[in-house]
């Protein structure tokens, strides 16, 4: 029996490089190994996006479409929109009748939240219960992993503690306490040097045309004490889109690049175009199989995901009730 994993990604935007290297290939590595339910969560993109909710449903498509695209495959995981499967919405009712006011008031994530996105009235119910939503994404599954990254961690916390009172409440080991699954996650630079995020603006798309990509790698902010080719370079400290190029070429072949642009050999735009080039061949498959899924029956795929975890879920959902209200009584 493979042992049983979950994760969700919020569908707020199309996807970039910054996915593609920190989760989905990571997510496509772990098909094999375990037992993976992947999940579009749009209830959660809801929680910010009440006031204009017009564009989740695109992105939603998008998301699914896109995971099939970089090699998730409807044979090996099962995928599904969270708003399809109403369960998660029952087991999370379940759930705030003993969640602690306090617990999600002193939610890391949520006070960080509330201070960045001061333009958004977030002072509302669904905000604050988010991790309670999120604490029944996963138990729903009685998933014993969740890949996600280290800004997740409060939430799995919770989550735990949440399976931990179920179980004592009502007399059960129904739930486990699930784990974080924590990968390495390369650090993937913008074409200005931060962190690549859609709202930064700084983000090669993996929807972007050829074209797109070749400019935007060209604009990457390289080693700005270099201005000529003639300059010694020192890639390791001062260029920017060092980390970007140490993801795309061979380490025999990293040594050589580091080498010319110390030696002055090498120059930044050739260096650039170079990358470019590498985006675009690993992004090539991509577009293909993207264009491919057009004529392919991907709405069945998703309606099988929503099926099975439906199952799973309704099974859980029984267990919980179960629990709480002992035999039925219609
Ligand atoms: N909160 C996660 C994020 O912002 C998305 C998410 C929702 C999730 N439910 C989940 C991730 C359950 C893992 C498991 O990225």
């Amino acid at each position: 029996m493979k042992r049983r994993i979950l994760s969700g990604m919020r569908p707020t935007g199309p996807l970039h490089l910054g996915h593609l290297h920190g989760v989905l290939k990571n997510w496509s590595r772990l098909q094999d190994e375990y037992e993976c339910f992947y999940f579009i969560a749009d209830w959660h993109a809801l929680t910010t996006e009440y006031e204009d909710p017009s564009k989740i449903s695109e992105f939603s498509k998008e998301l699914f479409l896109e995971w099939l695209s970089v090699g998730l495959s409807p044979e090996k995981c099962i995928m599904f929109l969270q708003s399809e499967v109403k369960e998660h919405a029952e087991l999370y009712l379940l759930f705030g009748m003993f969640v602690p006011v306090p617990w999600l008031e002193r939610n890391p994530t949520y006070k960080d939240m509330l201070q960045n996105l001061k333009h958004k009235d977030l002072a509302t119910y669904g905000f604050l219960g988010y991790p309670v939503l999120q604490a029944a994404d996963i138990l729903i599954y009685r998933a014993e992993k969740v890949p996600v990254g280290l800004d997740q961690v409060p939430h799995l916390e919770l989550t735990r503690e949440i399976a931990r009172r179920f179980n004592y409440l009502y007399r059960t080991d129904l739930f486990p306490e699930p784990e974080p699954l924590l990968s390495e996650v390369p650090k993937i630079p913008g074409t200005d040097g931060r962190k690549m995020s859609k709202s930064y603006g700084n983000a090669i798309f993996l929807n972007d045309s050829p074209e797109e990509v070749r400019k935007k790698v060209l604009s990457y902010v390289t080693d700005t004490q270099r201005p000529r080719k003639s300059d010694p370079g020192d890639p390791e400290n001062r260029c920017v889109a060092f980390n970007l190029i140490k993801l795309y070429f061979s380490s025999e072949e990293l040594q050589e690049i580091v080498e010319d642009c110390k030696g002055a050999k090498l120059g930044c735009f050739e260096c650039k175009r170079r990358l470019a080039e590498r985006v675009i061949a690993q992004l090539e498959p991509i577009w293909e199989k993207r264009e491919k899924l057009e004529k392919e029956p991907w709405q069945d795929y998703l309606r099988e995901g929503i099926s099975k975890a439906r199952e799973v879920a309704r099974e859980t959902m029984s267990a919980a009730e179960k629990a709480i209200f002992g035999k039925k009584i219609v």
